[in-house]
């Protein structure tokens, strides 16, 4: 293994245990492991170990033992990630990555290697990409997706109603994101049992990643072909038309990007606050007394469980100070979401409820913060909230102990919700929920914050549409563009 750097602890090999030393669960120079037995078991646990050890900012090891610093501290997180004049996202320098240790192998490569995307640029570049991605995200006619988060989330009822009993996570979670994203990017007839296989299967990096991934940017660049043929008011073709003029490649690649990132966090989003509202004796107004609203929920839930746990990475420009630690350029750091959110510093209670604090880690900060928080979270707000409208006598179907939940580094996944409810007919999607449904349980009380608009006109009558359809023309949310012709043509 290559030196990281002679200022990190246990280089000299003099107080280290044996490399590799299984006894003490530790990795060359006596570095603790991110990955493996230990981390797959325990990694918040490990994350304490190393903060009681190391303070803010400790060595550690990730996959193919590559040296790496882990910040755990909530403000050398947020100091590292808004100052792009000493950290910078372009993995090109990461020395592990120059010298072979970090290669195309490891099974971290995928996120970490370097592509044209906003994601690893910095400067002007990272203007020019992420400046088309927010032009494009302004478009996007935020009540009408509210309106379309609500029909699917009526679609994926309708699915499971009769049952009376679900999977939440692979029936529903794992489907609401993609179903609006590809609404969003301009692809709703796309939408299919494959998309959410494939993105699935990219994100757990299986066998069958690289054909999931060829499937993924296949039907991404024949969305930006006909798009760039005949524009209309989606955010692909608001993309291809933005002054930055990006190329073919990198309105696929950022389409790709969007697709993903949306879908697998707002996918964890969703469970884990359903998790939260079926299990947490917060939710639960016989105990606690108390109420909780469903988007206090949900940043309870990102504080808590943040979507992506952490972030590989980011690198050092400069020789510099974080933490107490002598960090040297070329140094890789790990943008710590899910122990920054538990630091003590800023946390000393868990149990504390965050009620109106925002300043979790779990959107990033500076230059690249999401850009698609709002629509992460009106996802998980309306869809989790149409769930509760629509069976408010759902239950968990198992023990909590029983559940289940895959994790690595990048996040932390619940594998199942298992969940009964009475059995009930399903519903026209147009409609609002109906007043023909059990009474809610009396021991949890989760209320929805008031409407802030009139609710639709119930089309009673309206046949229902299979969840897969395309949507119909007048459907579409309407953009400046629309709303400019619906008023040139007098209706
Ligand atoms: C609950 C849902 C979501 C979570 C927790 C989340 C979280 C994050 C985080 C932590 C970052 C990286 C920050 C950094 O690099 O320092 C990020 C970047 C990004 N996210 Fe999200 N995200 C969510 C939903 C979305 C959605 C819905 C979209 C698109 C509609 C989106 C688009 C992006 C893009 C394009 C970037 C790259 C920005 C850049 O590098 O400049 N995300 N997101």
């Amino acid at each position: 293994m290559t030196t990281p750097s002679s200022s990190w602890p246990g280089t000299d090999g003099a107080t280290a245990p044996p490399p590799g030393c299984p006894a003490h669960g530790l990795g060359p120079n006596g570095l603790r492991r991110l990955y493996g037995p230990e981390a797959d078991t325990d990694l918040a646990g490990l994350y304490e170990k190393l903060r009681a050890e190391h303070g803010p900012v400790a060595p550690v090891l990730i996959h193919n033992d590559v040296p790496i610093w882990a910040v755990l501290g909530h403000s050398e997180n947020l100091h590292m990630i808004r100052t792009p004049s000493q950290y910078t996202r372009d993995s090109r320098i990461w020395r592990a990555v120059r010298d072979g240790t970090a290669g195309p192998d490891n099974p971290l490569a995928p996120v970490f290697t370097w592509q044209p995307m906003a994601t690893f640029a910095e400067g002007d570049e990272h203007q020019r990409l992420r400046g088309a991605v927010t032009g494009a995200m302004s478009g996007i006619d935020h009540r009408g997706v509210r309106r379309y988060i609500n029909r699917y989330t009526n679609h994926l009822l309708n699915d499971i109603c009769q049952d009376g009993q679900a999977d939440l996570v692979s029936q529903f979670a794992e489907h609401l994101p993609m179903m609006v994203m590809c609404h969003i990017l301009g692809m709703p007839e796309e939408y299919n049992e494959r998309m959410v296989q494939s993105a699935r299967d990219m994100i757990k990096g299986t066998e069958t990643a690289i054909a999931s991934n060829a499937y993924i940017m296949k039907v991404m660049m024949g969305l930006v072909a006909r798009r760039r043929a005949h524009p209309e008011e989606d955010f692909t073709s608001s993309l291809i038309a933005h002054p930055a003029q990006l190329s073919d490649d990198e309105v696929g690649a950022h389409l790709r990007l969007v697709l993903i990132a949306a879908y697998e966090a707002t996918a964890n989003l969703i469970a884990n606050v359903l998790r939260m509202v079926l299990t947490d004796p917060r939710f639960r107004a016989q105990l606690s007394g108390g109420q909780m609203t469903v988007p206090e929920a949900v940043e309870q839930s990102l504080w808590d469980e943040p979507p992506f746990s952490a972030m590989v990475g980011y690198f050092a420009k400069q020789e510099t100070q974080l933490g107490g630690q002598r960090i040297r350029p070329g140094d890789g750091l790990i943008f710590g979401i899910a122990p920054g959110n538990v630091d003590p510093m800023v946390r000393p209670d868990l149990a504390a409820n965050m009620q109106g604090n925002r300043s979790h880690l779990a959107f990033g900060s500076g230059p690249h913060e999401c850009p698609g928080q709002d629509i992460g979270r009106a996802i998980a707000d309306t869809g989790v909230d149409a769930l509760l409208m629509r069976l408010p006598d759902v239950e968990l179907d198992v023990p909590e102990s029983e559940l289940r939940w895959t994790s690595s580094i990048l996040s932390r996944h619940l594998v199942q919700l298992p969940v009964r409810f009475a059995p009930r007919p399903p519903q026209d999607v147009m409609a609002r929920p109906s007043a023909q449904v059990p009474a809610p349980r009396r021991d949890w009380h989760v209320s929805s914050p008031p409407p802030s608009r009139a609710p639709e006109p119930v089309a009673a009558q309206a046949p229902q549409q299979p969840a897969s359809a395309p949507l119909a023309e007048n459907e579409r949310p309407k953009g400046a563009w629309r709303r400019f012709l619906t008023w040139w043509r007098g209706y």
